[in-house]
Parts: C-alpha cells; structure tokens; sequence
C-alpha cells in the first residue's frame, strides 16, 4: 500500500516507516498521523515483520503537531471531539519499534520518539517540547514519558523553559539508547531492529509487555506480571529450542518469527 505522508519499506524482516511531509519538517498533520498509525498496525499484523523502525528525514525526524493546522481550535470542540484521543495509536502496536531521529524531534514529534519502544539519534538530533513557547503544553505524553524517561528536573527544564537537548545530553539523560553519526543511523536501526526480528516473537513481544507495565504497575503488580510471562515463555517451543542450542553449543533456530 501506498501513503500521501509516509513512505513504507521493508528489508528482511523490519518494517520501516519513514515520516515524509519535507515541505513541513514532517509537521504532524492529522492526515501524517492516521498514515503512521495504518503502516505501523499493518507491519504489526505482517507474518514477514518482527520489529519496525520509524524515521523522519536527516533535517526532521517532526518538528511537531502541525500548528497551522491547530492553530483556531477550540476548548469545546477539543473536548467533544477528544483532540489528540487518536496520537495514542503507536502504543497499542505489539511489535518492537525503533525511533530513528535525525534532526528535530519537537513536540508531538518528541512525543512520538517516546511512544516508541527506544531511540536512537544520530549525532546531530535535536529533543525539545516547546509548547510552552506556543502558549500551550505538551499533549500526547510529553510531561509524563519524558519524565519518566530523564526525571523531574531535566524535564522540567525543557518544558518550562522550552530548551533543546542535543544527541550527547539526551543519551547521557536516558532519553536516547544509542547515538550513531547521522548518516549511518538508518542502516544502524534496522541492523538492530534485524536482531531483534531474529529472537522468538512471543518472548520479544513479552518482553516489550513487561518493561511498558513497568511504567504502569506498582513493581510488586510489575514483578508478579513479569514473573508469569516468563513462567509462559516454558510453554514455546522456542525456549527448549534457544536452550537446547545453547548446551549444544550452536546456533538456535528459533520457530516463531
Ligand atoms: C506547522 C511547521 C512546523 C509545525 C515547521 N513548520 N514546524 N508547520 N507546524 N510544527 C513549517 C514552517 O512553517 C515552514 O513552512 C517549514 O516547516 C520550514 O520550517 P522553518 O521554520 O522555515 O525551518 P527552520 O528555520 O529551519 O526552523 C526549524 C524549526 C522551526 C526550529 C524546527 O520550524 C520551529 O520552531 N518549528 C516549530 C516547532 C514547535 O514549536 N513544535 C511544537 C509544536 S506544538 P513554510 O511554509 O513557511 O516554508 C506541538 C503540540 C504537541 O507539537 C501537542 C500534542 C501533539
């Protein structure tokens, strides 16, 4: 299939959606958001795909909610409507996902980055919720995720003040698993989400269920979930697989992709 703001791609077995409104710096229009959320959940219900990345262009990875396109909203309409209810699509893919940002990351398109599973930046990235500047605040989990991503004072920092984090801060603050010079970030993202599409699909999607409920959960609720999942992983054909390879001393050849 094919999309006005999105292009999608896949190599081996990672999907890869790349935001493409140039003209805009990806500015997420709400046409841009529903062609993310239908590549994503069509890689996620695709067989062929066990991890995805999303990326924008080396200037953008988004530089945020289109404002223009904002701009004359209305409290009453907002709320009637539930504005920005339909940003959460991202969260509910089951598969891994990779950010690859370049560029700008502000705003919604911060937000974004974090309702992925990890980020990896190039060296040039750019992290910031400038709302502030706008007369507005983050909406689609920017005081919540980055929060709990790089804690109170950092962000705090960027949202009250607006400033930008460069790639070094943001990795060193855990914003960022992994920086990459700019121009080799793409193939350095799909090489791990590769790896990642390589192991048993139910364990990775386990895996992802129970790091997001950490977030959720109390730990005792967290431990007790993941302490279950992994009780569950003993029922795959692919945990007797992975372990029998293991003592064998070759290479599993995991079933479940
Ligand atoms: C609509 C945008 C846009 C945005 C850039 N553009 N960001 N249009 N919404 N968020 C458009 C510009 O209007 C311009 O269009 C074109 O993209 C190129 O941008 P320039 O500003 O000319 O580029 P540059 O001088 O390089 O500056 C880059 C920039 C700046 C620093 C990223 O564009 C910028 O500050 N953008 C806004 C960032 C921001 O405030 N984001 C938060 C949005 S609020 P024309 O037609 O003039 O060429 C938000 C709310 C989240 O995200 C709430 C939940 C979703």
């Amino acid at each position: 299939k094919t999309y006005e703001y999105v292009k999608v791609e896949q190599r081996g077995r990672v999907g890869i959606v790349t935001l493409h409104r140039p003209k805009a710096l990806n500015a997420l229009c709400s046409p841009l958001m529903k062609d993310l959320n239908d590549a994503l959940r069509a890689f996620d219900s695709d067989d062929s795909v066990g991890a995805m990345v999303v990326t924008g262009s080396e200037k953008a990875f988004a530089a945020g909610a289109d404002i223009k396109e904002m701009k004359d909203l209305e409290f009453v309409s907002n709320y009637t409507k539930n504005f920005l209810a339909d940003w959460t699509g991202i969260t509910s893919i089951r598969k891994p996902i990779i950010a690859a940002v370049n560029g700008f990351a502000l705003g919604g398109g911060c937000e974004v980055a974090m309702m992925c599973d990890m980020i990896y930046a190039g060296d040039k990235a750019k992290f910031g919720q400038p709302e502030i500047k706008l007369g507005t605040i983050p909406g689609a989990g920017g005081s919540q995720r980055l929060t709990s991503l790089v804690g109170k004072s950092k962000s705090m920092d960027m949202i009250l003040t607006g400033v930008m984090m460069d790639a070094v801060e943001a990795e060193r603050a855990g914003l960022v698993a992994r920086i990459f010079p700019a121009d080799k970030l793409l193939d350095e993202s799909v090489k791990a989400a590769s790896v990642i599409a390589s192991y048993s699909l139910p364990s990775v999607m386990m895996a992802k269920e129970a790091v997001n409920k950490s977030l959720e959960l109390s730990l005792a609720e967290g431990l007790h979930l993941e302490r279950r999942l992994f009780q569950a992983t003993f029922a795959t054909e692919d945990q007797k697989e992975g372990m029998a390879a293991f003592a064998e001393k070759r290479e599993p050849a995991f079933k479940h992709k």
